[in-house]
């Protein structure tokens, strides 16, 4: 009998934690990472978004310790390092980030008053890093989810995704939205989720393409996101300064953010804008109409619809948001150009990272025999693909 990966990788990290603290884990949990099929740069504009949970996720393996030392004690596998502080005393690290993700959880819910237990704990995941498919926010989820079950308080997952973004945004200090770790705690298999990212409310839209032929790819272009966070920050500043203009523009009262606007309205004024906060604001607005678009492509079975819908949301990321850049550009060009490809874009939080394409499922080899070849060379970045398989969001692989 042949392992799935997920078993391979749960006896992996019941071995290592053998080693390095003898015995067994009480729990392992795991937490995926994602893709976003389309809705980029709106959840923070309390606006719509349609990620899907991948199977690529962080796992954590851990024990209570009783008659501790009072420190938690951690193994990275993936760095190879061991950290542990204190677990009444939890401060950033100063440079080692991995540890960061998970002493961000604890001392949110520490900062609720809740007493954090010492543990044992071994980490270790396959979302790759820095490529934009949220291998922070997967932590932070498997690590909330582990909290909620070591303190049994209960949380229900969207309070467990509130809890990881929190972590982020004031821990780390990236002032992300809530998709990354909503569609982390909630995600379904084989569906893609749109989440309301004002209200919180969700609504699943299944898939279905491999019954018509068709696959999701990944790839990661090989740029690494490199000073994101202050870009990132940058352009929420500019949507919230636009918010602000438009409220007075508009002369309809307030705004409570770009979500209120429709596209026409914003058109008629967009002109009398400063010209950055004018495309920044384009994105967005049209960005939101897209989603509602797509989901209903989705749900008609209009894959050739959606197809369009994700070429226009790179566009528009590409030339009114700014947060594509040339390599990304080059590879989202050839790939919309090859004939079968339905839609291709940038995903996440962009500067780099990953593309998303619709393409039917017989074509995978040949774009990674001669599309990215092509790409690598033009380029000089190594690219990798994955075809995206649609999974549930986080759980427990053990619970003793
Ligand atoms: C990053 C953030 C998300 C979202 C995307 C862009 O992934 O963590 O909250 O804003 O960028 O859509």
């Amino acid at each position: 009998m042949t392992l799935s990966i997920q078993e391979t990788r749960f006896a992996d990290i019941e071995r290592i934690f053998d080693e390095k603290f003898v015995g067994k884990p009480t729990h392992v949990v795991r937490a995926p990472g994602r893709v976003n099929l389309i809705g980029d740069h709106t959840d923070y504009n309390e606006g719509y978004v349609l990620p899907v949970a991948i199977d690529r996720e962080m796992m954590i393996a851990a024990r209570i310790t009783e008659n501790s030392d009072g420190m938690i004690e951690l193994y990275s596998k993936d760095y190879g390092e061991a950290d542990s502080f204190p677990a009444t005393d939890i401060q950033p690290h100063p440079n080692t980030d991995w540890t960061n993700y998970l002493r961000g959880v604890l001392k949110m819910f520490q900062n609720a008053g809740h007493s954090i237990p010492t543990f044992q704990a071994v980490l270790s995941g396959d979302v790759p890093q820095g490529a934009g498919l949220s291998s922070s926010a997967a932590f932070e989820v498997a690590v909330a989810r582990l909290m909620n079950e070591f303190l049994n308080i209960g949380l229900t997952d969207t309070e467990i995704a509130l809890i990881a973004q929190k972590a982020e945004n004031e821990f780390i200090g990236v002032q992300c939205g809530i998709m990354d770790q909503f569609i982390s705690a909630l995600g379904e298999a084989e569906s893609a989720l749109m989440i309301d990212c004002r209200t919180l409310d969700f609504k699943t839209v299944p898939l279905r393409l491999s019954d018509r032929g068709y696959c999701i790819v990944i790839t990661n272009s090989g740029v690494r996101r490199g000073l994101v966070d202050s870009a990132y920050n940058e352009r929420r500043q500019s949507c919230h300064q636009g918010v602000k203009e438009l409220e007075r523009l508009l002369n309809r009262g307030e705004l409570s953010s770009l979500r209120d606007v429709r596209l026409d309205e914003f058109i008629a004024v967009s002109s009398r804008l400063p010209v950055i906060l004018s495309k920044r604001c384009h994105h967005v607005i049209s960005e939101n109409e897209r989603v509602l678009l797509a989901v209903a492509a989705l749900e008609n079975d209009d894959l050739e619809d959606f197809g369009h819908l994700l070429n226009a949301s790179h566009e528009s990321l590409k030339t009114y948001f700014e947060v594509s850049c040339p390599e990304i550009d080059i590879l989202v060009e050839m790939t919309q150009e090859q004939p079968g490809v339905l839609g291709s874009r940038i995903t996440g939080g962009g500067f780099g990272g990953c593309t998303v394409t619709l393409m039917p499922q017989d074509m995978v080899d040949s774009y990674r025999r001669e599309i990215i070849p092509v790409y690598e060379r033009k380029t000089g970045c190594r690219a990798d693909v994955y075809v995206c398989v649609a999974s549930d969001g986080a759980s427990f692989l053990k619970k003793s």
